[in-house]
């Protein structure tokens, strides 16, 4: 068998639930419709005990495959009380504002199975996460010595440094998961390097083998990747699979053109059909993306979509600007009102 391997096999949202903690199935199902492709094929094979690399699109729930196999098991030693003060799994992400995605992956559906719990009059252990970077206060570090969290959620650097720290290596000796977010930001740099060596410290002080997990976004070839975060033994790749979704959905690629003749139609001509179009597209489709030269550009085409929209019963606030000149509250709002479906075009 291959040391590194494609995955084939797709679960289903029925065969992914009834594996996991029946609280934890259950707080899935009473909050999303259905499992995301990277979800369907990972959850498994992680529960497995492989060492797995999911290479996805942004925004398809990366963060939440590797929480939702974890979860699942410490939830499954919580309902026993067998949770004990240490460090069973370590995420590691190179962002240090990690926070939001961790609120909404980790903290969010905690805080939410909890609830559950408690609704059925049940006590259940507490899962406890906490981050640890350059910016944690010493007040914690110390609390954190003394009580680990289960889930530690830190940086490359700042892995290094706990290895370092001969009395946080005890929390850490019997750490089963490691998590390597945003690996595509990493394999390619020293930043990268450090954490290869920090994942082999680690597991040289840890006795059984560690369950690798990398999340990715698109990237090739991922085989390389793959070999990054599993890292060698014996001059020998580790196992593991790769579960790539990138390739799920079909492409479907059009150039289209306002005019059958760019060069001989006069340019307010040209401008106005491809103001049609664009609409024409944005009338017939759920959301569309569309891309500019420059921030002045982007402007402008909101501002003449408007117009030609206008007419099409396109409400002005269904249609909107983004750019690296609006503020990050700004950027934000618009990025969420496309993913709650309140958008038809973005610029
Ligand atoms: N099965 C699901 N159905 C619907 N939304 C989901 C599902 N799983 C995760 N999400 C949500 O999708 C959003 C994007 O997820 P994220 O982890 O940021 O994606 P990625 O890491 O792949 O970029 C998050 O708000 C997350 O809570
Ligand atoms: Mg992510």
């Amino acid at each position: 068998m291959a040391a590194i391997e494609f995955a084939k096999r797709e679960y289903t949202l029925e065969e992914v639930l009834s594996r996991l903690n029946p609280l934890v199935s259950k707080w899935f199902r009473s909050s999303f419709k259905d499992l995301t492709p990277p979800q369907k094929m990972a959850v498994i094979p992680i529960m497995e005990g492989k060492n797995v690399l999911v290479s996805s699109p942004t925004g398809t729930g990366k963060t939440l495959t590797a929480f939702l196999s974890i979860i699942s098991e410490l939830m499954n030693l919580a309902e026993k009380g067998e949770l004990e003060d240490k460090v069973y799994a370590v995420y590691v992400s190179p962002l240090r504002a990690l926070n939001n995605d961790i609120y909404r992956n980790l903290k969010k559906p905690l805080n939410e199975i909890y609830a559950l719990a408690s609704k059925e009059g049940r006590e259940v252990q507490e899962i406890r996460h906490q981050v640890r970077t350059g910016d944690t206060t010493q007040n914690e570090r110390q609390k954190m010595l003394r009580k680990p969290p289960h889930i530690l959620i830190t940086t490359p650097e700042s892995l290094a440094i706990i290895l370092n720290a001969p009395k946080f290596r005890k929390a850490l000796k019997e750490v089963r998961w490691v998590i390597v977010d945003e690996i595509h930001s990493l394999v390619e740099n020293k930043r990268g390097s450090h954490l290869s060596l920090s994942l082999e410290r680690l597991q040289e002080m840890v006795e059984n083998r560690i369950i690798r997990i990398g999340l990715s976004a698109t990237i090739n070839p991922l085989v390389e990747v793959a070999k990054f975060l599993v890292g060698f033994e014996k001059g020998r790749p580790r196992s593991c699979l790769i579960i790539d979704t990138n390739f799920a959905k079909g492409k479907d690629l059009k150039v289209l053109s306002p005019t059958d003749d760019l060069i001989h139609t006069p340019s307010d001509e040209v401008n106005k059909r491809m103001y049609e179009l664009i609409s024409e597209l944005i009338e017939k489709h759920r959301t569309t993306l569309i891309f500019t030269n420059t921030r002045s550009g982007t402007e402008r085409v909101v501002f003449h979509l408007k117009s030609v929209l206008g007419t099409k019963m396109i409400g002005d606030d269904e249609i909107a600007a983004h750019h690296g000149s609006l503020s990050r509250w700004v950027r934000f709002e618009v990025e969420e009102k496309l993913k709650n479906g309140q958008l038809k075009a973005i610029v």
